[in-house]
């Protein structure tokens, strides 16, 4: 197998399709046959919802549990079993309680790291490991950061998210100068795209136009439809829901320019170690 490609999928915005992206990014991936374990790191378990899990207070392991255990010097290597998703995707859900961790976290050594620990250990089982943040860029997002080889940035065309863009990458960059070295933007994902209005198309080639000098912005573009927007509260991604819709078509194009581009980064990374 090669290489486990972790990837955060961050904003510090809500409402911008980021646990969307996460669940239909990850079983578009799964679709390409690739092993997707998503992890979910907002207490407020919208991803482990929209993947079918009602009542996420009374699963077992959840992130929190998992992030306790490193934190209480627990055997790391500990099998802990994740969730089968009904769609050929591992779910590490979430529950409330890692809202309480975040608190906790202020006082732990290498508090940034936790989760990277966990993550370290279940690496060599998966193809892709996806974890989706919460709203705001506490530690609970930077134990994302630090665990992930790269970020994707969903967000939707407005003139606001755009200038919320140049915070998040100032803090990407922050993570990667004093954390994670390694640590790489994939690009930024626009979503909820209604390609009717010129306002829409107006923001998108802004947004192209400024940030494409710092990181891709991906060819894939996901429109707005309603179809994408019952998807969670039915709990199951849009190749379920609406297999032939547009919005299908557009994850599973993101899914293939990602497969790309990690092939893409693994030949320059081989040629990086021969240099
Ligand atoms: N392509 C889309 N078209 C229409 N609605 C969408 C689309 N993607 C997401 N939504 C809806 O927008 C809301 C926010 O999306 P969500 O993925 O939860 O964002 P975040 O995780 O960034 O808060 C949700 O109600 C979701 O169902
Ligand atoms: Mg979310």
């Amino acid at each position: 197998m090669d290489e486990c490609k972790v990837i955060a999928v961050t904003n510090q915005k809500g409402g911008v399709g980021k646990t969307t992206t996460t669940v239909n990014l990850g079983v578009g991936l799964a679709m390409q046959n690739k092993k997707v374990l998503l992890i979910d790191m907002d207490p407020q378990s919208s991803l482990t919802l929209s993947l079918g899990f009602r009542n996420p207070d009374d699963l077992y392991p959840t992130t929190t549990d998992v992030m306790n255990n490193v934190i209480e010097d627990g055997e790391i290597t500990k099998e802990f079993t994740v969730y089968k998703g009904s769609e050929g995707v591992d779910l590490l859900p979430a529950d409330l309680q890692l809202c309480g961790l975040e608190v906790q976290l202020v006082n732990e050594m290498s508090r940034e790291q936790v989760l990277k620990t966990y993550v370290d250990t279940v690496k060599n089982k998966y193809d892709f490991i996806l974890i989706d943040c919460m709203p705001s860029l506490g530690l609970l997002t930077f134990n994302a950061l630090c665990a992930a080889d790269s970020v994707i940035i969903p967000t939707q065309p407005e003139y606001l998210s755009a200038k919320g863009l140049e915070q998040l990458i100032g803090t990407i960059g922050r993570i990667k100068k004093r954390m994670n070295p390694s640590l790489r933007i994939d690009g930024i994902l626009l979503t909820m795209v209604d390609s009717r209005t010129l306002f829409s198309r107006d923001v998108s080639d802004l947004i192209r136009n400024t940030y494409s000098k710092y990181t891709k912005v991906y060819g894939s573009v996901i429109p707005r439809s309603v179809r994408a927007a019952e998807t969670s509260a039915e709990g199951k991604s849009i190749f379920l829901h609406d297999p032939n819709g547009k919005v299908a078509k557009a994850y599973e194009n993101l899914a293939k320019e990602v497969l790309d581009d990690g092939r893409a980064q693994r030949v320059k990374n081989r040629a990086d170690r021969v240099r």
